[in-house]
């Protein structure tokens, strides 16, 4: 059982970014509101965070998230018409998105200064406590019958009290995608984290073990984050500040159980609709005969 001082409370979700990469479709409309199969991309990493016990969600966001707002809200029409028309199944569906003992918290990042500077715009409602921080572009599915994984990450700070960044090994190719992470391992999955590098070169990365976007942070990283001079474009970078956190206390980088789709770029996001719909009960059997009939 996890005590009040390693329990995490509270969740932020920087969901400020512009989303360029997938412009048109983000000119007016927030990123994290694309749906994979049926739901918004932030609704999964909400679940996720809802899974592991937080009940606290704070959105880090900006111009053009409404929408994000107005999905975490009551949807009087909609819910009254789906009311009076008997169609209950669509009725939970719709509220099942927003639970009674869920508060949901909004902060402006008025400039886009990075994520680093994001996380801190949450200072105030996160307060002296570790939290968590889901960066919604990643869809993260647990393994069959397994733990979602943050409830696995949450789990395993339970029984450390250190930060912890979720990491996968990835391709030799791919290390300049991530920011890379390296030091001693503990135990089966779990590192001591001694050197972070940001988007390496291949020949230049010191492990290949990517940070995805999952965090358990403790608050002592505000501080680092803040002290850290300002890098291209005036941008505070995270990964920054939790390596100055790093010279002072443990890190760790845990490799998580389960897959990760990188919803912030094309490739991944079709990688997710066409896996999660082929697993989806509804439409998955259908879509899977239609796949087959198909010439590739
Ligand atoms: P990305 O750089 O992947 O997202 O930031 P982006 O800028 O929205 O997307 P592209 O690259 O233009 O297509 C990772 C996460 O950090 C958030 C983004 O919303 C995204 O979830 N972020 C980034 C902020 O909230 N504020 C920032 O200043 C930077």
């Amino acid at each position: 059982m996890s005590t009040s001082a390693t329990r995490i409370r509270k969740a932020v979700f920087p969901v400020a970014g512009f989303g360029t990469r997938f412009l048109p479709a983000t000119k007016a409309q927030p990123k994290e509101m694309l749906p994979v199969v049926d739901k918004p991309l932030i609704q999964y990493a909400v679940e996720e965070a809802y899974a592991a016990g937080i009940r606290d969600m704070i959105f880090v966001t900006g111009r053009n998230k409404r929408a994000i707002e107005d999905h975490y809200d009551t949807a009087y029409e909609l819910e009254s018409q789906l009311e009076a028309s008997g169609k209950t199944a669509l009725l939970n569906i719709a509220r099942s998105v927003m639970p009674d003992d869920m508060t949901c918290s909004y902060v402006r990042q008025p400039r886009m200064l990075g994520l680093g500077h994001a996380v801190l715009c949450a200072e105030h409602l996160v307060g002296n406590e570790p939290f968590a921080v889901l960066l919604a572009d990643d869809l993260m599915v647990g393994p069959d019958g397994g733990q979602p994984v943050l409830a696995q990450m949450t789990e395993a700070f339970g029984r450390l009290g250190g930060s912890l960044l979720a990491v996968q090994e990835v391709p030799l190719a791919h290390v300049k995608r991530y920011g890379i992470v390296a030091g001693d391992a503990i135990e089966e999955g779990l590192v001591k984290v001694s050197r972070m590098v940001e988007k390496p070169k291949p020949e230049e990365a010191p492990s290949r073990l990517g940070v995805a976007g999952r965090y358990i942070l403790t608050p002592g990283v505000f501080d680092e984050i803040r002290n850290q001079p300002k890098g291209a474009g005036g941008e505070i970078q995270l990964t920054d500040g939790i390596a100055a956190l790093m010279k002072k206390e443990s890190v760790y980088a845990y490799s998580y159980k389960g897959i990760r789709y990188d919803c912030g770029s094309k490739e991944g996001f079709l990688q997710a609709s066409v896996e999660l719909a082929l697993a989806h009960p509804e439409v998955g059997a259908d879509f899977r005969e239609y796949l087959k009939s198909l010439k590739l």
